[in-house]
């Protein structure tokens, strides 16, 4: 989502300078803003949010004037099988950002966050007033930056608006994610792994529609808000994965049943009504349309997502499996 971004505001506002300071985890890939590298209002420095002085310096250097934390350890399983990582970087990493943005006198910081901080929900949607009831390693994780981020707005007034999104989903993301996962292995032939009973619930917003209303947050939120940033597009997994199957012109007999993931929310569901009325921003991509060309895009960049999975994806992959 972070390279996403970045591409959306330097072509929304020409006369911004972006740096990008990112640890280039697993998950984090150059190769998604080769074509900002010769850009004089882009710069890359390599570093880890859990490093205080070295994001320090980095603000500094360069004159930072706001924070926009895309930073984060953000796949469940992975939460599960390593929490330590999450907490360090989902926590700490967020707390480091605070305390530069407070000693450093920053304009705004925007945190990126969840909506999986609100826990499951059998009816309705969550609010922006509803209660923390995490239920994964990942999701308390980001529950403690955001309960943080609210501390130090009451605390000691320093200017920071949460936004908890819904599902994200397009081109560019690890094939870890459902789509992304069951895409590329129906393109490499691959059957495609539903968890359960397949009738757990996501909302799904597309990357587009997300850079839009953080542009919103930005430029228009007050300092201590706190936004969710939905879609209201509510699909079951067994429903998203038939309409990928049609897609790809594939059978059910490309499902793979498997075991559940411990602790699985069975379904995720937030109130966008507060950003559309206060900031003006409302999701416009159609689900099909943006799930059609999130397929299209694989399709026709097999080099991105091959790569990753030769390498360190499948030892993770097949280990998940084997601890269930
Ligand atoms: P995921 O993309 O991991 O996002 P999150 O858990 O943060 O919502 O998973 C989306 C849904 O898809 C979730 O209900 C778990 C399910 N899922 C599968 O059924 N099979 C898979 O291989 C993956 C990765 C997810």
């Amino acid at each position: 989502m972070g390279s996403h971004f970045i591409k959306y505001i330097l072509e929304k506002y020409p006369d911004y300078f972006v740096v990008n300071f990112d640890k280039l985890t697993y998950a984090g890939n150059q190769d998604n803003l080769r074509e900002l590298e010769n850009d004089s209002r882009y710069k890359f420095v390599k570093g880890d949010i859990c490093d205080i002085h070295a994001l320090e310096n980095a603000v500094k250097e360069n004159s930072v004037d706001v924070i926009i934390n895309y930073a984060a350890e953000t796949h469940v399983d992975r939460s599960i099988m390593d929490p330590d990582v999450f907490l360090r970087t989902d926590v700490l990493g967020t707390f480091n950002l605070l305390e530069v943005t407070k000693k450093l006198g920053l304009k705004k910081m925007v945190q990126i966050s969840t909506d999986e901080v609100y826990g499951s929900i059998e009816e309705g949607s969550f609010t922006e007033d509803s209660p923390f009831a995490p239920n994964s390693p990942y999701a308390a994780s980001k529950a403690g930056g955001d309960h943080l981020c609210r501390s130090y707005w009451v605390t000691y007034q320093t200017p920071v608006v949460v936004t908890h999104s819904c599902n994200f989903y397009g081109a560019n993301q690890y094939p870890e994610k459902l789509l992304p996962l069951f895409i590329t292995n129906l393109l490499e032939g691959k059957k495609v792994p539903v968890y359960g009973d397949g009738k757990n619930v996501r909302e799904w917003i597309y990357t587009g529609d997300h850079c839009a209303a953080i542009d919103a947050v930005l430029h228009k939120a007050e300092p201590g808000e706190v936004y969710n940033i939905g879609s209201g597009d509510e699909i079951s997994n067994i429903e998203i994965t038939k309409i990928i199957l049609s897609e790809m012109g594939l059978g059910e007999e490309m499902i793979e049943w498997v075991k559940d993931r411990p602790g699985h929310d069975r379904r995720y569901s937030i109130d966008h009504s507060k950003i559309t009325k206060d900031l003006g921003w409302k999701p416009v991509k159609n689900f099909k349309d943006g799930l059609k060309e999130t397929i299209v895009w694989y399709r026709d960049n097999e080099w991105w997502w091959k790569k990753i999975k030769n390498g360190e994806y499948l030892d993770y992959y097949n280990k998940q499996y084997k601890e269930r």
